[in-house]
């Protein structure tokens, strides 16, 4: 079965064709990041903007790639939520309507199902149950996936996501828009321990986290340091934040291995292609000797591969969007966004 997916979550404009949930046959991806760059971080507006331009584009390339017609295609997918809701918006009702115009099923997706979908195209012999490790942009979660459409959520963060958090600090440090990746670089050999940093634990909720209080530390130390005129050890202060960020969610994660006793682990979303995580994440697996899977660099950002993915599973599970499916600003990984009317 080849499904045409459709993201526009954020500032990727996507698209792709699996085949069966698990091979690629193609996927573009048109990113606004130079754009939004310019402002430090994503302007909606312009986001949006930017989808409607770009999608039909976007999608004929993915067609072509595929060496498919939309004609070929069995069914149509699309983000629905979460995300900046003027972005999804787009491609879900550009997805929408191409889908009824065509006469094919449309698939409605839930982008972070979508993230931990990624996996299933990268690792073959992937199958629930597994526990997930999710870190975005927008999300910090851990997940246990009992099967393709059911998830329990067992822990998250109580205010900002891990992505979010290493945006906040790049701009502190003056790097600029996106900062995930370039916190990662700029911590290359520098000390974890060049600052202590706090990890922050929430009482009586063992799996549960949080990264404002790390993130006003990173603010409050570069402020003091620029009021005394003193210079940061900028790589030393990158390593130590990344430290902190590992130091926050693998522990909480392998909590959740013990509590479980689940021998699958999996991380998904953008904050996956972090070294530090991913060097913490194989450390923590040898020693509680569970099988982990990260994602490739190139799946772990936003993409329209992982959407098509997860829309397979959907599909199976007779999840189907209908004439007034909407597209949702948030939404629980565990809700169901096709029937839904808010
Ligand atoms: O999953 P994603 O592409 O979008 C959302 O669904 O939110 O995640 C984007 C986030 C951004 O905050 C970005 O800074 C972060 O992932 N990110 C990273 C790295 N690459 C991207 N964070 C830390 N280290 C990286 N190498
Ligand atoms: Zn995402």
């Amino acid at each position: 079965m080849n499904i045409l997916a459709i993201e526009s979550s954020c500032d990727e404009t996507a698209a792709a064709v699996i085949a069966d949930g698990r091979t690629i046959l193609s996927n573009i991806i048109d990113s606004q990041v130079e754009t939004h760059a310019l402002y430090g971080g994503v302007v909606p507006e312009i986001a949006s903007r930017g989808h409607m331009q770009a999608v039909v584009r976007v999608t004929d390339a993915a067609l072509h790639t595929a060496g498919l017609t939309a004609d070929d295609v069995d069914a149509v997918a699309a983000t629905c939520a979460p995300g900046l809701i003027g972005a999804v918006l787009v491609g879900a009702n550009f997805g929408k309507s191409l889908a009824f115009a065509l006469g094919k099923p449309f698939v409605p997706v839930h982008h972070i199902r979508g993230h931990i979908a990624a996996n299933y195209l990268a690792f073959p012999e992937l199958k629930p149950p597994f526990l997930t490790l999710v870190a975005s942009g927008g999300h910090s979660l851990i997940v246990r996936v009992d099967d393709y459409t059911k998830f329990e959520i067992l822990g998250g963060t109580r205010d900002d996501a891990a992505g979010e958090a290493f945006d906040k600090v790049a701009r502190v440090l003056g790097v600029g828009y996106p900062g995930g990746p370039k916190i990662d670089k700029m911590a290359e050999g520098g000390d974890p321990a060049a600052y202590p940093l706090p990890v922050s634990r929430v009482k009586d909720a063992p799996m549960d986290f949080s990264f404002s209080g790390l993130k006003t530390a990173v603010i409050n130390l570069a402020h003091n340091a620029e009021q005394k005129g003193q210079t940061l050890d900028k790589a030393g202060l990158a390593a130590s934040f990344c430290h902190a960020v590992v130091e926050t969610l693998v522990p909480r994660l392998a909590h959740a291995v013990e509590q479980t006793g689940v021998k699958d682990v999996v991380c998904a979303g953008g904050v996956a292609a972090n070294s530090w995580l991913r060097r913490a994440l194989t450390d923590m697996a040898k020693q509680k000797q569970v099988r982990l899977y990260l994602p490739p660099l190139a799946l772990c950002g936003d993409n329209a591969a992982m959407i098509g993915a997860q829309a397979y599973y959907e599909y199976q599970a007779g999840h189907l969007g209908h004439t007034a499916q909407n597209a949702f600003a948030t939404a629980e990984i565990t809700e169901d966004i096709c029937g839904k009317i808010r």
